[in-house]
């Protein structure tokens, strides 16, 4: 999905513009008269499922995007740092997660990140440095 849609423009965008959802229905639906009780049910819960799970999978995005965002003021924005700072866009996802991880634990000594990192749990941290790996740098 494009970048910077709000969200009602990225549902506009999957139902209507390019449609993977729309050509699924498309494609799998029947002749409403040869359709069947039990045909019918199965397709309204297969159409039911996907949009629960593109819904979900937003909502996901959404989450991990407001995390990252608590580092935007010394990282940047998505990462992408001003000449200085750490920038932490488009770099390998385990080694950020290492790094995070070893300022949680208090291995690697800091002056600020030991702090923020206990803030989310391992998990959390996972699907942070996850974002940042995927951002352009
Ligand atoms: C208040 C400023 C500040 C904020 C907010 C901040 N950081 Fe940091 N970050 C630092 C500083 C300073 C360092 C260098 C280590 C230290 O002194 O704490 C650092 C280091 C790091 C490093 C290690 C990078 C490297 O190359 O060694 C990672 C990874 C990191 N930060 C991730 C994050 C994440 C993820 C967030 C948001 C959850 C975040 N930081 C929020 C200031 C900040």
């Amino acid at each position: 999905m494009p970048e910077g849609r709000t969200a009602p423009q990225a549902y506009r965008y999957l139902f209507f513009e390019e449609g993977p959802l729309l050509q699924f229905w498309v494609r799998f639906h029947p002749n409403p008269q040869s359709e069947t009780t039990m045909q019918r049910t199965t397709r309204w819960l297969a159409a039911a499922t996907l949009l629960a799970l593109s819904a979900g999978a937003h909502a996901q995005v959404n989450q991990v995007r407001v995390w990252a965002a608590a580092c935007a003021n010394c990282h940047g924005t998505d990462g992408r740092a001003e000449p200085g700072m750490i920038g932490l866009a488009g770099r390998n996802k385990d080694e950020l997660l290492q790094q995070l991880l070893a300022f949680k634990n208090g291995q690697r000594p800091a002056t600020i990140m030991h702090q923020l990192s206990k803030g989310y749990s391992d998990e959390q941290l996972a699907q942070i440095a996850a974002y940042f790996a995927a951002q352009k740098k």
